[in-house]
This record gives C-alpha cells, sequence and structure tokens, in this order.
C-alpha cells in the first residue's frame, strides 16, 4: 500500500494539474515508484500534461465495468518510476459516480502497491471530490493568492470537515441530521465555529464529542500557493490561516510556494510537466522542494513539525533562496 496523496483546489484553473504533473515526476524523480491517477471526472486532462495519448479506457472504463482489473489501467509514462491510470476523457459522463463504484475505486487505490499514489481531483466541493480527498487526513489543496481562490479554499476545508466529521456517525443516526443543521447555520463572523459542534454533540454521549475532537486534531491538511508574485503572496496565507482556525479550529500546513513560471505555456505544448522540461528553472526547484518535504514529512497524523506561522516564513525564505533579484526585491 501506497501513500496517498490527493490534490484539490477550492477553484477551477489554479494550477492543480500542472502541478500534480511536475510534483509526481519529482517525486519519481527521486526514485519512488508513483502512480498518478486523473481522478478529474468529467473534465479529465492529466494526459494532456504528461505526453499520453489517450488511447486507453482509463477510469471511465472502470466505471463503465469494460476494464474489471485497476491494475490493468496503469499505463508506463516518459517518466522512469511514473505510472499514470488516465481518467475519463473517451466516456464523459462519469462525473456522477455512484457510492458503489466510488468504494470500489477508493479500494483499488488503498490496496495498490507503490510508494506515492498521487489523486488529481476535480475543483469545487462535489461530495465525490470531498470523498477522495477524505481518504487521507493530509491532502494537499492548491490555490493561487487571490481572494476569491483563497474563499474556495476555506469552503472546500470547511466541506471537508464537516463530512469528515459526519461519515463517522451511524448513517440513519440522528447525530448526521444535528450536523447537518450546524453546517447549514452560518459560522462565519458569529462566535459558533467547528468546536461548538462538541457542546451540539454532548447530548449524544463522550464517544460523539470524542470524535470531533480527534477529527479537528488529527485533519491537518497542506496547503500549496501557486503563482506567486510577491511576498505579498505570504499575507493571503495568514488571511486563509485566520479564517480556517478561527471557524474551523483546525490546522493547515503552508507547504509550498510555487511561483508565477513562463514554463508551463511550452511544456503543455511538448507534453512534458514543466518541472521535467526545464530542470534548473524557478518552478523545478520550488515543486522539487515541495516533494522533499512530501517525501520526508511525518506520517499521516503525527504532531505538525512548526509552530505558528514558521511554515510560511520559511516558505518566504525559500522564495528569496530560490527567485531572482527581481522576485526578491519584490518581497522586502
Ligand atoms: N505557476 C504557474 N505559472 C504560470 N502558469 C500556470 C502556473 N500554474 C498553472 N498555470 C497555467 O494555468 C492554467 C490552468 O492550469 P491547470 O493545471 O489546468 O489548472 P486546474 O487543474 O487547477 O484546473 C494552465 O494553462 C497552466 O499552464
Ligand atoms: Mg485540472
Amino acid at each position: 500500500m501506497g501513500m496517498i496523496l490527493p490534490v484539490a483546489s477550492g477553484k477551477g484553473g489554479v494550477g492543480k494539474t500542472a502541478i500534480t504533473a511536475s510534483l509526481a515526476a519529482s517525486l519519481a524523480g527521486m526514485g519512488k515508484d508513483v502512480i498518478l491517477v486523473d481522478l478529474d471526472l468529467g473534465a479529465s486532462n492529466m494526459h494532456t500534461f504528461l505526453g499520453v495519448k489517450n488511447r486507453d479506457p482509463g477510469l471511465g472504463g472502470y466505471i463503465n465495468k469494460k476494464v474489471t482489473d485497476f491494475e490493468s489501467l496503469m499505463v508506463p509514462t516518459n517518466i522512469p518510476g511514473l505510472r499514470f491510470v488516465s481518467g475519463d476523457a473517451l466516456l464523459p459522463g462519469t462525473a456522477n459516480l455512484n457510492y458503489f463504484m466510488k468504494l470500489k475505486i477508493m479500494k483499488a487505490i488503498t490496496n495498490t502497491s507503490c510508494d506515492f499514489i498521487v489523486l488529481d481531483l476535480g475543483a469545487g466541493t462535489s461530495w465525490n471530490v470531498i470523498d477522495f480527498f477524505s481518504m487521507t487526513r493530509s491532502g494537499l489543496v492548491v490555490t493561487i493568492p487571490e481572494t476569491t481562490a483563497i474563499l474556495n479554499a476555506y469552503s472546500f476545508l470547511k466541506f471537508s470537515l464537516f463530512r469528515m466529521i459526519f461519515r463517522q456517525f451511524p448513517s440513519k443516526g440522528e447525530e448526521r441530521l444535528v450536523i447537518s443543521e450546524f453546517l447549514a447555520d452560518r459560522i462565519e463572523g458569529t462566535d459558533k465555529s467547528f468546536e461548538s459542534l462538541k457542546t451540539i454533540l454532548a447530548p449524544f454521549g463522550v464517544e460523539a464529542v470524542n470524535i470531533v475532537d480527534n477529527t479537528l486534531n488529527t485533519f491537518s491538511p497542506r496547503i500549496v500557493i501557486n503563482r506567486g508574485k510577491t511576498g505579498k503572496d505570504i499575507q493571503v496565507g495568514e488571511k486563509l490561516r485566520q479564517i480556517v482556525s478561527r471557524n474551523l479550529k483546525i490546522q493547515i500546513e503552508f507547504i509550498g510556494l510555487i511561483p508565477e513560471s513562463p514554463e508551463l505555456v511550452p511544456s503543455l505544448f511538448k507534453g512534458v510537466p514543466a518541472s521535467v522540461l526545464y530542470p534548473d528553472s524557478q518552478f523545478a526547484r520550488s515543486i522539487d522542494r515541495l516533494s522533499e518535504k512530501i517525501a520526508f514529512c511525518p506520517e499521516e497524523g503525527s504532531a505538525l513539525s512548526y509552530y505558528e506561522d514558521a511554515d510560511l516564513n520559511s516558505l518566504k525564505n525559500e522564495y528569496i533562496s530560490l527567485l531572482d533579484p527581481v522576485f526578491f526585491s519584490n518581497l522586502l
């Protein structure tokens, strides 16, 4: 069983697929056995970033039961160590994955033997996306440093947290009704937060309270800021952290800051991940830093390895060491 690495984003078009392609290639470049799965059902396009011809049935074929063996979907890529499961581009209409098929895919992902199984998810907050994202407690969320994208990232984290708590209660239990009512009420701008759920669920017993407590303590999603241009991007990160810690009461870790990169256009044109095509670029170096952190991060669910804004500050320092003097002067 490999480490599952879901990559999501609240908003589309933020560079999730571009980053995921390069990240998977970078992990493979470290000698890891990596499988990249295009789970952006209904809008799958990872094959164009990898230069893989989309001839194979991919996940669409698995979902439509044309292929029964998940392993047989994995095709080699031009990058040593990286295999790929394409999406449903040939068989559109699979976006509404049914519940049993979703469980079947999750089981196949969990049982795959490799070092990393990286999932490029669809944008937005549909339950399917959230359920794949919630297969682990520390998935990646890509955002750009703009207010709408940050607010969408916040909503994504909020719905993921809700779903994670909700699913731990019995399917016909009254607890689920109470949790759904809680979600329907606005918590932003009030003195309520996800911590209030502990009081609300207290009448159901100490177990119910512990579920909330445990989820708030262990859900630690990791945020990647893409298309960074100036040091102000760090402040946008601080804003996201503020609303998340005030309302959701969870810890997020800022794990990557990827600069705006001219390399992306030729990379897509050639069908080679940008970090592979331009290994000396700032883009490639920031992706390599990201993949090193992922490869050497503490085990899932363990205590975070930073205090307060230390993660953001270290990203800022990395930014300074990676980027050219123009960027450097923008930071000051
Ligand atoms: N760091 C970056 N610098 C410049 N362009 C980028 C960067 N990241 C992504 N892009 C471009 O943004 C567009 C959307 O990227 P994509 O990965 O398809 O987004 P998503 O998967 O989030 O919908 C693509 O044209 C891509 O080349
Ligand atoms: Mg995409």
